[in-house]
């Protein structure tokens, strides 16, 4: 089947979200806010899972990464140490004539909203100089408003891993090199949401800050600091890597993350930024970047952020962020590589990733259009659709729940007993079920005693049926969902 066009593909996509509820508008009764989204049941399932495993491949399975949940509201201290008072800004016009505000960068690109059919350079408007405009939301702590108790919703997760590294570092008694990761709501008061959810003013981050020796302390220990080049082997972690091979090592890691949730290699791109491009505080950053219908764009970036923040805070609290090693004898600031993830942003790769249409052809020669969600059993929201064959057959139905309460404690199933058995398929292939299981006449025992017992079992994407015992069911489906 043909490719469909980038915006039918990505409307596509947004009615699919609706329809089987993935997304929903953020406030839809009341006609919506710009810039937030809400998830449905199936979206707050495959949310819950990618952050599930994040959380897992970081923290469960390593042994020098610990957890941190922080508050979204922090002193505001803590933006003016970071920086984000004074430079998290974009540079901002407003039209004189439709009233309009707009970034800078984008000028050209935006529908007027007094005229939505125009784009804002054919807006004859005049345009005021560029102004900056902080990103971050404001508010007050307490009941008065006044400039002494204004707060701001964060804007990244990161700072209170830095602000909190004392603290974890003393409880976890980890040692340099190990890291503090954090899945949590950031906030952006973005001038422009768009591409649905890519850009939006609430969403969610996981982030990790890696700490590790300066390259000093690694040359003094080790007489020298590896240098990255191809014959760097990535796979086992060395006492003389530097930043440079520290940052590569994530690079490859968070690679080989997307992959093992389902985005293959070559949907992927890693985007070296240039020297100019470069944040302020970053030695070099790498952006992951997905294939997104609408362009090639940002899944997440990794940063190496030497030491300007645990620095930043250190001055600003007038607290201490140096760290003693023992082995070096000496203190220091750690230097970071920090990755940095969207959570929404992969969601959605996730769902255009494994959005499929193809044409299907029913024993009776039929042909439709059958719509597939592709989904990584791993990240799939519902794991097993249970089915009766019929429902008004007490043996099927009873048998059916079985099954469901075997499976249940293990894994997302949906139990459905609506409906011709074809359409419970194709209801279960939109939502990106992998697994289907259905009980028939046979599970009784009327197609032989061999056949009591058994089920069969629908594997998504092939649409091939194979015949396994009740009993088989759980240790295989966990095979293939963890
Ligand atoms: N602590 C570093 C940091 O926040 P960032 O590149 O600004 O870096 C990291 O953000 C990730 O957060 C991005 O790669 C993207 O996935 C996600 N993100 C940033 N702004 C976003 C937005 N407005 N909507 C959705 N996701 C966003």
């Amino acid at each position: 089947m043909a490719e469909p066009k980038t915006n039918e593909f990505m409307e596509k996509i947004v009615s699919l979200c609706k329809r089987r509820g993935f997304v929903f508008q953020s406030s839809e009764i009341y006609g919506g806010i710009n810039g937030f989204w809400d998830y449905g049941p199936l979206g707050a399932e495959l949310k819950r899972n990618v952050k599930d495993l994040w959380w897992r491949s970081m923290t469960r399975l390593r042994d020098d990464i610990a957890g941190l949940e922080a508050t979204i509201i922090m002193h505001p201290k803590i933006w003016e140490a970071s920086g984000h008072i004074a430079t998290f800004t974009d540079p901002m016009v407003d039209c004189k004539t439709c009233k309009g505000r707009f970034r800078a960068d984008q000028v050209s690109e935006i529908p007027c909203p007094q005229r939505p059919s125009k784009t804002v350079s054919e807006c004859a408007g005049e345009k005021t100089e560029p102004r900056p405009f902080n990103l971050m939301f404001k508010t007050h702590v307490g009941p008065v408003e006044g400039d002494e108790n204004v707060a701001y919703l964060r804007p990244e997760t990161a700072q209170a891993i830095f602000a909190q590294f004392k603290n974890v570092l003393e409880v976890s008694r980890q040692k340099v090199p190990f890291g503090i990761a954090q899945i949590g709501k950031a906030f952006r008061n973005e001038v422009t949401p768009r591409n649905f959810t890519f850009r939006s003013r609430e969403f969610e981050q996981m982030e990790l800050e890696f700490f590790i020796k300066p390259d000093e302390i690694v040359e003094k220990l080790n007489g020298s600091v590896a240098k990255l080049d191809s014959s760097t082997d990535l796979s086992q972690a060395r006492a003389d890597w530097g930043w440079e091979v520290w940052h590569k090592y994530w690079v490859e890691q968070r690679i080989r993350w997307y992959e093992s949730i389902g985005l293959p290699r070559a949907s992927l791109e890693e985007y070296w930024q240039k020297k100019d491009e470069l944040a302020h505080y970053a030695k070099a950053t790498v952006d992951i970047l997905y294939k997104f219908p609408f362009g090639t764009q940002e899944l997440e970036g990794i940063a190496a952020r030497g030491d300007f923040d645990l620095t930043q805070h250190q001055k600003h609290s007038g607290r201490s962020m140096e760290y003693f090693d023992e082995e070096a004898k000496s203190k220091y600031i750690p230097h970071v590589i920090e990755p940095s993830a969207g959570v929404d942003r992969l969601i959605l790769a996730l769902i255009c990733n494994a959005y499929q249409e193809e044409p299907v052809t029913d024993e009776k020669g039929n042909t439709e259009t059958r719509i597939v969600l592709r989904f990584h059993p791993r990240v799939a929201p519902v794991k097993v659709g249970i089915f009766p064959l019929l429902k008004n057959k007490p043996e099927l139905v009873q048998k059916a729940l079985q099954v469901r309460d075997i499976l249940r404690p293990h894994m997302n199933v949906f139990y459905d007993e609506a409906g011709a058995i074809g359409r419970r398929y194709r209801r279960q292939d939109e939502a990106g079920t992998p697994f289907g299981i259905t009980i028939d006449f046979d599970t009784l025992g009327e197609g032989g005693p061999e056949r009591v017992d058994t089920v069969t079992l629908r594997d998504r994407d092939s649409m091939r049926q194979e015949r396994v015992s009740i009993s088989e069911l759980l240790p295989k489906l966990l095979q293939q969902i963890q």
